[in-house]
């Protein structure tokens, strides 16, 4: 272990470790990562991650931690899951990079296998595997523009979509991904998400209203902005990630569907976070019954590997010229390989099964834990679907002076202290959105034990945090 108790003790409630880098001392390593890592990545906390095993990450100075990011919603069956990495493993010793314009490989078209009768629309049968999200999206709305002939991306207000040219122009959730970036992609639009903050109105309004507020912005801006005939696609999250984790009610995606039909439009439906069994079932659109004519996934697809999937129909890729899509490590074998095994452990460990349960579980535990009059006016509004769950501060400022829900009365900043806390108590958990927003993104097969903990540091953590004022 490193001689590194100066860092361990300034986490008192971390579980300790034992784990070796044998070159360098662990304080000379961080010190190298501040120094030469780019300023532009951001960073939750300090440290260097050396092993990670099933709901648990463990740093070099020893910490072992609950990890209740799954890095950001990818390590869904939990890291290193046994059968993904020696599917993996398997790989390297047979081929690592059968290019994809060169010939099919075995593991790409195994994968389109397993992945052909779990997509939400038996019409979604054409396959294109890329490694990011960013990425995915990139190809959805070229595919978009050129089989519809059409310029315009209408886009959802919060809505996240990646950090390259073209996704980082239908991206609403934050201004650091564009700020200074400009002149951004053209033909982008915005309506606002049916999610009750960005709307002004109180977390309790019924999804019907919500629908319509919304559904009247989308009428609107094809009246006044964006013509359906110069409108190629609508582009959503069914359920809202970095934007604040929020359930789109169904009747709001039927009524997107609906708008698409009549005009013309395609619809583009971003599952890259929800995706994957994230909420429950294998996607998230599967709630509404909505058939999306492109749809994105990516995160748990490969459980860490490096993979994105943008998938369509033939009648509408079949439009697209050969080479217009494609890129060097596109579905690279090793990745897809650890897809095929995520595709099986689904079915074996009885994924969707866990989500169910655990998610019962854990909007039960955070819900009563809202209802304690101590925390009753400092938590607005507990929410998710299956384990894509969120929990919603109230805030003494807000986003600004036209900000409905402050609370003069509730500590300032309470979901990056609540987080900051967590961690000291040796549980990985993030913010999300402009708002006061802490989302849960726990392994998919968490144990109800680890689940339980998890939820037990998290409320620790809430009652000192608003205490401590
Ligand atoms: C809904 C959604 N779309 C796209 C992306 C971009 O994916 P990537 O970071 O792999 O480029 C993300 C990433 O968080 C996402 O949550």
């Amino acid at each position: 272990m490193y001689s590194s108790t100066r860092l361990a003790k300034r986490l008192p409630g971390a579980l300790k470790h034992q784990r070796t880098l044998a070159t360098q001392s662990y304080a000379s390593l961080v010190d190298l990562g501040k120094k030469h890592v780019t300023k532009g990545l951001g960073r939750q906390i300090e440290g260097v991650m050396t092993k990670g095993e099933g709901s648990y990450v463990t740093f070099g100075d020893g910490r072992r931690m609950l990890d209740f990011t799954t890095g950001i919603g990818v390590t869904n069956l939990g890291h290193c899951h046994p059968k993904v990495s020696a599917a993996a493993a398997k790989q390297c010793t047979e081929i690592v990079h059968a290019q994809c314009s060169l010939a099919f490989h075995e593991p790409y078209l195994q994968l389109i296998e397993r992945l052909l009768p779990v997509m939400p629309d038996s019409s979604l049968d054409s396959f294109f595997f890329w490694n990011s999200g960013s990425e995915a999206i990139e190809a959805a709305i070229k595919t978009a523009r050129t089989v519809t002939g059409k310029q315009n991306i209408i886009a959802m207000q919060g809505g996240y979509h990646g950090r390259t040219y073209g996704a980082m122009a239908v991206t609403k959730s934050k201004t650091v991904y564009s700020e200074g970036f400009h002149p951004l992609m053209p033909g982008v639009f915005s309506i606002p998400y049916p999610y009750w903050h960005q709307l002004g109105v109180d977390p309790s309004t019924d999804a019907a209203t919500l629908t319509s507020m919304c559904l009247n912005q989308l009428n609107l801006i094809l009246l006044q902005q964006s013509a359906p005939r110069d409108t190629a696609a609508i582009l959503i999250e069914p359920f809202l990630g970095e934007g604040g984790y929020v359930q789109a009610p169904p009747e709001f995606l039927r009524g997107v569907r609906e708008i698409c039909d009549a005009h013309g439009i395609l619809l583009i439906v971003d599952e890259v976070q929800s995706g994957f069994g994230r909420t429950g079932k294998m996607f998230n659109i599967e709630y509404s019954g909505v058939r999306p004519d492109i749809l994105t996934c990516a995160k748990g697809l490969a459980n860490g590997f490096p993979l994105s999937g943008v998938v369509s129909r033939r009648e509408l890729t079949d439009q697209l010229k050969p080479g217009s899509m494609g890129g060097t490590y596109a579905g690279n074998a090793v990745a897809c390989a650890a897809a095929v095994a995520v595709a099986d452990a689904f079915k074996e460990e009885r994924i969707l099964e866990n989500v169910q349960a655990r998610s019962t579980e854990l909007l039960a535990a955070l819900n009563a834990l809202k209802a304690k009059p101590a925390l009753s006016s400092a938590i607005l509004d507990v929410r998710g679907t299956g384990l894509m769950v969120a929990v919603e501060f109230a805030s003494p400022t807000g986003t600004g002076p036209y900000d409905t829900f402050t609370d003069a009365s509730v500590p300032k900043g309470l979901a990056a202290r609540v987080a900051k806390r967590c961690h000291e108590k040796g549980m990985l958990i993030l913010t999300t959105s402009v708002y006061e927003v802490i989302r849960f993104i726990p392994p998919l097969n968490v144990s109800q034990a680890d689940l339980a903990k998890g939820v037990q540091i998290f409320a620790e953590a809430v009652e000192e945090v608003v205490r401590e004022g």
